[in-house]
C-alpha cells in the first residue's frame, strides 16, 4: 500500500480523497493500492469522515518516509511552489491540478523529480478529466502534432453556450455561471482568457520541449463580446468559442486564445455547457478530438489519482513529464493566416471594402446602420494593418 498525503482539502482535494476511497478495489488491481495518511489543510473538518487525518504542519509529511506520493491540490504558486519542491527533493512523487505552478515551475519541478527519482505529473492541469496530457506523451508519441485547438475553459463555454441558447447577455451569463459555482467570484481569470491561456502553454511546452512563457501569447477573452456578435454568428449558422490554440509549423509555434466564429460543422460546434473539447491534428493520426469534463471535483480528482497510481507503479523511479527549462521562441503571431468576421459602419464599408479583401456573403438586418462582412485568409499582422486606421469597424472574430 503506497501512502498518500493530501495537500489541500478543497473542492479537488476532498474529490481525490473521495476517489481514492470509493474506488479503492478498482485502484488496488491497478498498483499495490493508495492509503491517504494525511490532509493537509489549515482548517479542521470537525465531523468530516476523514477528520482524524487532517494535519496543520507540512513537517508531518516531509518528515514521514512512509509517505511517497504527495497530491498536491492546493493551488496557488508560492506555498504550492515551496511544498511541491520540498517533497521532490525528499524523493517524494508530487501528483497535481495547478496549473499556475506547472506553467511557471513545470521545467524546473519535473527536473528536480528526475534528479530524486520520483514523478511530478500533472494531467489534471489541463482539461480536467481529460487525458490530454498522457495522450501526447504517450499514445501520440510517435506522431508530429501539428496543431492543438479547442475548449479549454467550462466557465466561458458555459456563458457562451448561454449567451447563445438563452440570448442572455454576457453580465446575465456570468451571473447564472456564478450561481451554479461554475464561475469564481472573481471570474477574471476565465473570462479574460488566462486560464485557457495558461493551459495552451502548458500543451505547447509539452510538444516544443521547451518552456511556452504565458505571458507572451496573444490573449483575448470574450467579456467584449455581445449579443449582437451571438446574433451574427447565427445567423451565419456558425456559433462563438473561446479557442486556446497552437499551431506548430516552419519550426515555429503560433499560440493564441480568442473567440472564434465555428461552423456548425466543426465538432467543437457542438461542445455545450462546461465541457470542454480539444482537437488535435498530427501528421499520420490525421485530426483526433478529446472531450470531456474539463473542471469539477470528481472528474478533476480522478485525474490526479490516476497519476498517483502511476506513480505508485513506479516508486524510486521517474516518469517524466515535462520540458527544459530553456523558454520556447513563440513565432510571430502577425504572420498566422486565418479569416476574420468583421462588423461595419454603413458609412465606412466603401472604405472597407477597399482596404481588406472580402468575401461576397454579407449579412445584413442584425443591427441597424452596420453590416457583417468575412474576410479572405489573411495574415493578423495584415488584418490589423488594413483596419488601423478606419473609423467605421465595431469589431471582428477570427475564424
Ligand atoms: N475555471 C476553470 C474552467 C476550471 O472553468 O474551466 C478548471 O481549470
Amino acid at each position: 500500500m503506497a501512502e498518500v498525503a493530501v495537500l489541500g482539502y478543497g473542492t479537488v482535494g476532498s474529490g481525490v480523497v473521495e476517489v481514492i476511497e470509493n474506488n479503492r478495489d478498482v485502484i488496488s488491481k491497478r498498483c499495490e493500492g493508495l492509503h491517504v495518511k494525511y490532509i493537509l489543510d489549515l482548517r479542521d473538518f470537525p465531523g468530516d469522515p476523514y477528520e482524524d487525518r487532517v494535519v496543520h504542519d507540512f513537517d508531518s509529511i516531509i518528515n514521514d518516509p512512509e509517505v511517497k506520493i504527495v497530491c498536491e491540490t492546493m493551488g496557488g504558486a508560492t506555498f504550492a511552489y515551496n511544498y511541491t519542491k520540498a517533497c521532490l527533493e525528499a524523493g517524494k512523487s508530487v501528483c497535481t491540478s495547478n496549473k499556475e505552478l506547472v506553467e511557471k515551475y513545470g521545467a524546473e519541478l519535473s527536473r528536480i523529480a528526475a534528479g530524486h527519482s520520483c514523478s511530478y505529473l500533472f494531467e489534471a492541469s489541463v482539461g480536467g478529466g481529460i487525458p490530454l496530457i498522457r495522450t501526447i506523451n504517450e499514445a501520440l508519441t510517435a506522431e508530429k502534432i501539428e496543431r492543438i485547438y479547442g475548449i479549454l475553459n467550462g466557465t466561458t463555454n458555459y456563458i457562451l453556450y448561454r449567451m447563445e441558447t438563452a440570448g442572455l447577455d454576457f453580465k446575465a451569463a456570468l451571473c447564472e455561471a456564478q450561481e451554479f459555482g461554475y464561475a469564481e467570484k472573481d471570474p477574471t481569470a476565465d473570462i479574460e482568457g488566462h486560464d485557457p491561456c495558461r493551459k495552451i502553454a502548458i500543451l505547447a511546452s509539452l510538444v516544443t520541449g521547451k518552456k511556452v512563457d504565458y505571458t507572451k501569447i496573444l490573449m483575448e477573452g470574450i467579456k467584449d463580446l455581445s449579443i449582437k456578435d451571438i446574433e451574427y454568428a447565427k445567423a451565419a449558422g456558425m456559433c462563438i468559442k473561446l479557442i486556446a490554440m497552437s499551431e506548430f509549423k516552419n519550426g515555429g509555434c503560433y499560440c493564441m486564445v480568442s473567440p472564434r466564429l465555428i461552423a456548425a460543422s466543426n465538432p467543437l460546434s457542438i461542445v455545450k455547457d462546461v465541457f470542454n473539447a480539444v482537437l488535435i491534428h498530427s501528421d499520420m493520426l490525421d485530426d483526433s478530438m478529446y472531450y470531456g469534463r474539463g473542471a469539477g471535483k470528481l472528474a478533476t480528482a480522478s485525474a490526479v489519482v490516476g497519476d498517483a497510481v502511476e506513480c505508485a507503479n513506479n516508486i524510486g523511479k521517474t516518469v517524466f513529464c515535462g520540458w527544459s527549462e530553456e523558454e520556447a521562441q513563440l513565432a510571430d503571431i502577425d504572420d498566422l493566416e486565418q479569416s476574420y468576421f468583421v462588423r461595419v459602419k454603413d458609412e465606412a464599408a466603401g472604405a472597407f471594402k477597399a482596404a481588406v479583401k472580402t468575401k461576397d456573403c454579407v449579412l445584413e438586418g442584425i443591427a441597424e446602420g452596420e453590416k457583417g462582412y468575412f474576410t479572405e485568409s489573411m495574415t493578423e499582422g495584415g488584418f490589423k494593418k488594413a483596419i488601423a486606421d478606419l473609423d467605421g469597424v465595431i469589431g471582428y472574430i477570427r475564424m
